[in-house]
């Protein structure tokens, strides 16, 4: 993250209408753009969300100051949001959330009107990288590059027409199957030679954030999928002074992970083993039905363990575990997934223990408040002058992307501290790191 020096931060003012471009109109989009409205006519509270429930603590202890971290920073205003959305299927977002069965349909009717006016564009796809879905509401272009200028093309028309002053970007289309950066994503040049040559190493997801970038607008991946984790797409947002963010929001099984898993090391437990297995019965559950998208899932799943735990440091405790991730496509449940954890942990003298937990959670209930947070603090970022990959919001992903030279951040409480710190940098406070030998700090 290249950006500006503290001490010479200007936030602009969160002034005007944001707009939040979303592809993929399904459960989780519409979880979020169906809560926001209800919040704003008052029937339902923004639980789990920092930048609408959170205190921000300043300064020692005895000080007591405390306030709301949208009190704190400024931040857009949840009236002055508007939405786009794009999918491969023409239903609204009242008929998709309908269909998502996430939401009761009694809420969804009280905001039934402003739903139905969000109807999605036509998307960018490709069944090559999503095998499970085909849908009939696509664009039609010669080559990825000319797809760049029609996704530029209605983002443009979007904020026009709604006279919007500023735009954020975050994918909540379905997990594409696994890739791995390549030549053709090394560099711009190389980037925008392979969208003219229609290259099979770019994935639609990719045209959205490549365009949402060209245009100066914040990026954030809700998904595992590769998209804007690349050198060429990282260059692109140094360059036109945009913010970028991913990967996989971190919600469920990996939030529980990220929680439990930095206790243990506190308290110097080894782990043996971590089982954790899911169903889930939502279309993205369908759609990590396919190994070439689940691997991509399984990836960013994994990787959690490992760098919490860094058995290198701690041979003894962690070199030896045995880390497995299973999600199973049960339609019965939904999006109420079950997430299931067999830990097996040992303590002093390498005595054996088990830890089992049941998580019956709802998937898009834990990400809808993610994106709400994203895409205020990423607007708050583009506004502060920061550019780049931004970690600070790795709090929210299972997948942090993080620069080459550093290994991705996963414990969600150093996740916490590092977002907490750059708030209070930028509303001209003192960083706290609950280490000082002040007694009072
Ligand atoms: N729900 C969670 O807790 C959670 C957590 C982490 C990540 N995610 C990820 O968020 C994404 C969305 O999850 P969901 O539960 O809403 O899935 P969903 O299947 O309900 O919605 C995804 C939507 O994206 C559309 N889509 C697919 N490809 C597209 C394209 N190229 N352009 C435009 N639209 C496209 C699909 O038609 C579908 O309507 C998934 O990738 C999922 O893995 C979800």
């Amino acid at each position: 993250m290249n950006n500006k020096k503290y001490n010479d931060l200007k936030i602009e003012k969160a002034d005007g209408k944001l707009g939040i471009l979303l592809p993929g109109l399904g459960a989780v989009s519409t979880t979020f753009i169906a809560g926001i409205l209800a919040i704003r006519k008052g029937l339902a509270e923004p639980f789990g969300s920092l930048t609408q429930m959170n205190h921000i603590r300043l300064g020692r202890r005895d000080e007591n100051r405390n306030p709301m971290i949208k009190d704190f920073v400024p931040l857009v205003d949840l009236d002055n949001i508007y939405f786009a959305a794009w999918d491969i299927f023409e239903d609204n977002a009242y008929e998709s959330a309908l269909n998502a069965g996430v939401l009761d349909k009694a809420l969804l009717d009280q905001v039934k009107d402003e739903l139905s006016a969000i109807k999605p564009m036509k998307a960018v796809f490709d069944r090559k990288y999503v095998k499970k879905l085909d849908g009939p509401h696509v664009k039609k272009a010669a080559n990825w590059y000319e797809y760049v200028e029609l996704i530029r093309e209605d983002i443009r028309n979007f904020k026009k027409k709604n006279n919007l002053d500023r735009l954020v970007m975050v994918w909540t289309g379905s997990t594409e199957i696994f890739m791995k950066p390549g030549d053709i994503h090394k560099d711009i040049t190389s980037f925008e030679k392979a969208l003219k040559e229609n290259h099979p190493q770019i994935a639609p997801s990719m045209i959205y954030a490549w365009a949402a970038i060209s245009e100066g607008i914040p990026y954030a991946n809700g998904a595992p999928n590769l998209t804007a984790d690349i050198p060429a797409m990282y260059q692109l947002a140094e360059k036109n002074g945009v913010p970028l963010a991913g990967k996989d929001f971190k919600t469920g099984q990996t939030l529980m992970k990220t929680i439990i898993a930095p206790g243990l090391k506190a308290r110097m437990l080894g782990v043996e083993g971590w089982f954790s297995t899911n169903i889930l019965g939502n279309r993205d559950g369908e759609v990590l039905d396919d190994p070439e998208s689940f691997k991509t899932k399984e990836e960013s799943k994994l990787s959690v363990l490992e760098h919490i735990l860094q058995p290198d440091l701690y041979p003894d405790l962690y070199k030896d575990l045995y880390h497995k991730v299973r999600i199973n496509y049960y339609p019965p449940r939904r999006d109420n997934k079950e997430g299931w954890d067999n830990i097996d942990i040992f303590g002093w003298l390498g005595y054996p223990m088990q830890i089992k937990i049941d998580f019956l959670c709802r998937d898009s209930i834990l990400a809808a408040p993610i994106i709400l947070d994203l895409v205020l603090f990423m607007d708050l970022a583009k506004r502060s002058g920061f550019k780049g990959i931004q970690e600070w919001l790795s709090f929210y992903f299972k997948s942090p992307i993080h620069a080459a030279e550093l290994y991705p951040e996963h414990d969600l409480f150093i996740q916490l501290m590092k977002l907490k710190n750059t708030l209070r940098v930028l509303g001209g406070e003192k960083e706290i790191t609950h280490l000082g030998l002040d007694y009072y700090i």
